[in-house]
């Protein structure tokens, strides 16, 4: 990495996003960030050579700017009181779960509204002074609505696009926000408002519509200064190809099988994959395995769990605590049906690195996707982008943006229904192989084909870039 050698105002593209792709880390290193966004636009930011504007996801961090490979990037500060306040409090204790439904109770705090404004304010100022004249910068998630308003006073010459990683709740849930006014101003200062789903886009223009002098004429949005404002939804997706040949690669395939042997050789393999997080739906896909061993519909003999959990928002009380109840979970499952030496559920609480993980799609003969609700769900599209071989089951939630899509050749369950996510798993773990085949292979063809280059070329296509 070397420093950017750029002047500030010369970047023609920008992303603006909470998160820097990488974290830095007591000692200095910097490490991946964890989650779908940066999953999402890494690469593709990086073919386009751009510059990404986030946060190095340490307290009080203020690294100077620089050139990672082509990728400009450059570091804003968040103090460690904002860190609590706007990224602990406002984005994830009460946008987070108000736009998940109401999964957990959101909190309505006034100090915490004040400092997401305050770091908002800065991210506009940052991506202000970096962009060139003319240029197109691309705000990112839930963590910066208000930036498109505040950049276009900075910065009227600039074409700025907005994309919600996350559902866009419906107008009866969003309305409970005391903030609701400001937020949806803050998206109508971008030319393009982009959603994961149509149904996302929907709940949006009707908020719009109904807060502000905003009028609607058949998707596009005309704000009260006369603008127009395109509103769409664009389902994000996963660097299919590169998830495709690496899967493919014969040491990926050595690497599935070795940790098969390592799990004791199976019969049937479960695999889970998420950010330890509450709407994922982690829950409910342990007490279906458990219920599936008890009624000895899966011999636990024969039968493992894999789940793999990134850490997550830590300090967020609602974490915190869904962390000790899935671990109670896991080791009570283990407690009732594990042999000495034997799990039936492995859990490894850590990030885990790519090959390795593009090894355990390959090892997993079901993958379990339960969300309560998700705005798309990547790991869903990387395991398909990982089964060429047209082997494997994916169990999905009905209530992803991955449901939209992939909807037809999975297992979709509501996570709500015990009972259905249950049968979901036996009829998976136990599919016809020719089935399976036909299903799985149609799952691959629609994910290599929808990557995620055709989901950043369409929505920069849509703000005219
Ligand atoms: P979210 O963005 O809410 O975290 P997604 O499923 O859309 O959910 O994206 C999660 C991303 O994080 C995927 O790219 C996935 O591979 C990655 N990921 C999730 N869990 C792990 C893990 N334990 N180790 C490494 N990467 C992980
Ligand atoms: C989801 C959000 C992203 C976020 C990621 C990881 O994907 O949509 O905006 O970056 O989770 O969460 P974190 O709070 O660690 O950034």
């Amino acid at each position: 990495m070397t420093h950017a050698e750029d002047a500030p105002g010369s970047s023609d593209l920008l992303v603006v996003a909470n998160r820097l792709p990488f974290d830095l880390d007591a000692d200095g290193a910097w490490h991946r960030s964890p989650g779908g966004l940066v999953t999402a636009l890494e690469p593709t930011l990086r073919a386009r050579g751009g510059a990404w504007v986030g946060w190095p996801g340490r307290p009080d961090a203020a690294p100077e700017a620089f050139d990672d490979d082509g990728l400009e990037v450059r570091p804003v500060p968040i103090t460690a009181d904002e860190v609590a306040a706007y990224y602990e409090g406002f984005a994830n204790a009460t946008l987070w779960p108000l736009y998940h439904d109401v999964v957990a109770t959101p909190r309505f705090e006034r100090s915490w509204w004040e400092a997401y404004r305050t770091v908002n304010e800065r991210f506009a100022d940052a991506a202000a002074a970096a962009a060139a004249e003319g240029a197109t910068v691309w705000v990112q998630d839930y963590q910066l609505q208000l930036v498109p308003q505040l950049l276009r006073e900075r910065r009227p010459d600039l074409r700025i696009g907005f994309f919600l990683h996350i559902p866009f709740p419906p107008a009866e849930l969003f309305a409970q926000l005391p903030w609701r006014r400001p937020v949806v101003e803050g998206l109508l200062g971008a030319d393009v408002v982009g959603f994961q789903t149509e149904g996302g886009a929907q709940n949006f223009r009707h908020v719009a519509t109904r807060l502000t002098d905003a009028t609607d004429d058949d998707g596009r949005l005309t704000a009260a200064d006369g603008r127009a404002i395109t509103v769409a939804a664009h389902p994000i997706s996963v660097d299919a190809s590169r998830l495709d040949e690496t899967a493919r690669d014969p040491d990926t395939a050595k690497r599935a099988e070795a940790l098969r042997h390592e799990l004791g050789d199976p019969r049937t393999v479960l695999l889970g994959v998420d950010r330890l997080d509450y709407t994922k739906g982690i829950d409910v896909r342990l007490q279906a395995f458990a219920e599936v061993l008890e009624q000895g519909r899966l011999d636990p003999a024969e039968t493992v769990l894999v789940q793999v959990a990134t850490p997550s928002r830590e300090r967020v009380e609602h974490y915190a605590e869904m962390r000790d109840d899935i671990e109670l979970t896991v080791g009570r499952i283990n407690g009732a049906y594990a042999a000495v030496g034997r799990p039936v559920v492995h859990y490894v609480h850590q990030s885990t690195p790519r090959e390795e993980l593009v090894a355990f799609y390959r090892a997993a003969d079901v993958m379990l996707v339960t969300p309560y609700r998700d705005g798309m769900n990547l790991v869903a599209k990387e395991y398909i982008a990982c089964r060429s071989d047209g082997d494997g089951a994916l169990v999905l939630s009905e209530f992803t943006g991955a449901a939209d899509e992939l909807g037809d050749g999975a297992f979709l369950v509501n996570p709500h229904d015990l009972d259905g996510v249950a049968d979901a798993i036996v009829a998976a773990a136990r599919q016809d192989p020719d089935e399976a085949r036909r299903r799985m292979t149609r799952l691959h063809d629609q994910v290599l084909e929808h990557d995620v280059e055709r989901w950043a070329a369409g929505f920069l296509d849509a703000l005219g870039v």
